[in-house]
């Protein structure tokens, strides 16, 4: 039995600042923002959108396109770290503005960017243990990246939301069985309760990210099956590899770093590839990584569905052409937990890889930096939706000490 993601479906806020435009306001050189960190453009909320709409309206995006009911709904798990509530989770917010059906198991995950992947594999364990009785699961990443204005992390800001239909029909990604994982209580970014912004040791979380991948891509090769032979790259393997981008350069390092690892462990490919070693990396980064960065180098960090809007970005793109073919993928949580997996785009992709995420990256409205400022002091205010807004629900306001939402009149 295969089992995967059966469908997906993005969602990004109305707004984009090109990155340009927040560097210039800082004093920051334009090109450590476009190669130093490879970011074009920053995905902005206006106060009518939080988490809850960006998981509401990835969902209904979703439901409408594989033309699956609410009712076919078992399981709902929203993974995000931008919680709006210590209790109440985003997930029942959501379950209940799609309508979901009573008998529905709804809960939130949260491991920082990891929680996307974590929902992901427990959606997928409990297809395969025959739980769903031909029910799906709805799998929604969704986060706002949020740091305090002009600290570094500022430039690395996002948001956005990918909504997946997890079954054993899976037409755009079936999961493969093995995964390598490596966890550590690490303080490289957190968000104490009561704080909005997060805190973050940048630099060292970018040492942590690349020893979790150490970690999880050591744990994940031994276990490649059919075994890799002792010249074999695990690389040669995939046609494409995807990785959590906090900001495309992080992904760069890390394809730098997993490439090496690889081909050092492939004792001929080693042999081949050391005396060039630069040149043989650039060449893989161009063919294998980069294609997967077009769409999340538009939109920042969207945490939990980073990886998903990378899958998402890659699969619009060249998804009939991957027909057949395998991907590897890395998902990073700071504080820390990380999964390498693989998947392959069946032989009969097509439709349903499209997650409709080019059309919105398209129709978005370009701001500037006193109206995106604006929007970060307004976060909480709620309002009514700007012009040209794709979402199907608002957040319009907390009354109460209630959030409150409606859905948009059309
Ligand atoms: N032209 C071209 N490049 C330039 C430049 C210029 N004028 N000036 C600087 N650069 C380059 C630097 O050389 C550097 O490149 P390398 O890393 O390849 O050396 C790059 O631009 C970044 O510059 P700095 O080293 O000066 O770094 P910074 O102070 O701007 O901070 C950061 C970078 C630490 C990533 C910061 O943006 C940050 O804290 N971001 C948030 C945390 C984060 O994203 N961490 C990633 C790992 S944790 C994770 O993945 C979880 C998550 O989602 C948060």
């Amino acid at each position: 039995m295969t089992v995967g993601i059966e469908r997906l479906a993005a969602y990004v806020p109305p707004w984009v600042l090109p990155i340009e435009a927040l560097a210039d306001a800082r004093g920051v050189a334009r090109e450590k923002a476009r190669a130093g960190l490879g970011v074009e453009a920053m995905a902005v909320t206006p106060p009518c959108e939080d988490v809850v709409t960006l998981a509401a309206n990835a969902g209904a995006r979703l439901l409408r396109a594989a033309a699956v009911s609410p009712d076919d709904i078992g399981m709902l798990l929203v993974a995000t770290e931008t919680a709006v509530d210590h209790a109440k989770p985003v997930a029942i917010l959501v379950h209940g503005l799609l309508g979901i059906r009573a008998q529905c198991r709804v809960f939130e995950l949260k491991h920082a960017c990891y929680a996307g992947t974590a929902a992901l594999m427990t959606a997928a364990d409990w297809v395969r243990a025959g739980a769903a009785r031909r029910r799906r699961a709805l799998v929604i990443a969704a986060d706002v990246a949020r740091y305090p204005l002009r600290s570094p992390g500022e430039l690395t800001q996002g948001a956005g939301a990918v909504a997946m239909l997890v079954g054993n029909d899976a037409a755009v990604l079936q999961l493969g069985a093995e995964t390598g994982l490596h966890a550590a209580d690490v303080w490289d970014f957190w968000r104490p309760l009561g704080h909005r912004e997060a805190l973050v040791d940048g630099k060292y979380s970018v040492d942590c990210y690349l020893a979790a991948l150490d970690g999880a891509f050591g744990a994940y090769r031994p276990r490649e099956w059919p075994e890799l032979g002792p010249g074999e790259a695990f690389t040669d393997r995939v046609a494409h590899l995807l990785f959590h981008a906090p900001f495309p350069k992080m992904a760069m390092k890390a394809h730098r770093r997993l490439a090496t690892l690889d081909w050092q462990a492939a004792r001929e490919r080693w042999a081949a590839v050391a005396p060039r070693l630069d040149d043989a990396i650039a060449e893989a980064y161009a063919a294998q990584v980069a294609p997967g960065l077009e769409a999340v180098a538009r939109i920042g960090n969207a945490y939990t569905a980073s990886l998903y809007l990378c899958l998402a970005g890659l699969l619009e793109r060249e998804g009939r052409r991957l027909g057949g073919r395998r991907l590897g993928l890395f998902s990073y949580g700071s504080g820390s937990c990380a999964e390498f997996f693989t998947g392959t785009v069946p032989g009969r992709a097509s439709e349903a890889t499209d997650g409709g995420l080019g059309r919105l990256l398209a129709a978005r409205t370009e701001i500037d930096v006193p109206a995106y400022e604006r929007a970060f002091a307004s976060a909480d205010a709620g309002g009514d939706p700007p012009a040209g807004f794709q979402g199907d629900f608002v957040f319009t306001g907390v009354r109460a000490e209630r959030r409150e939402y409606a859905r948009v009149a059309r």
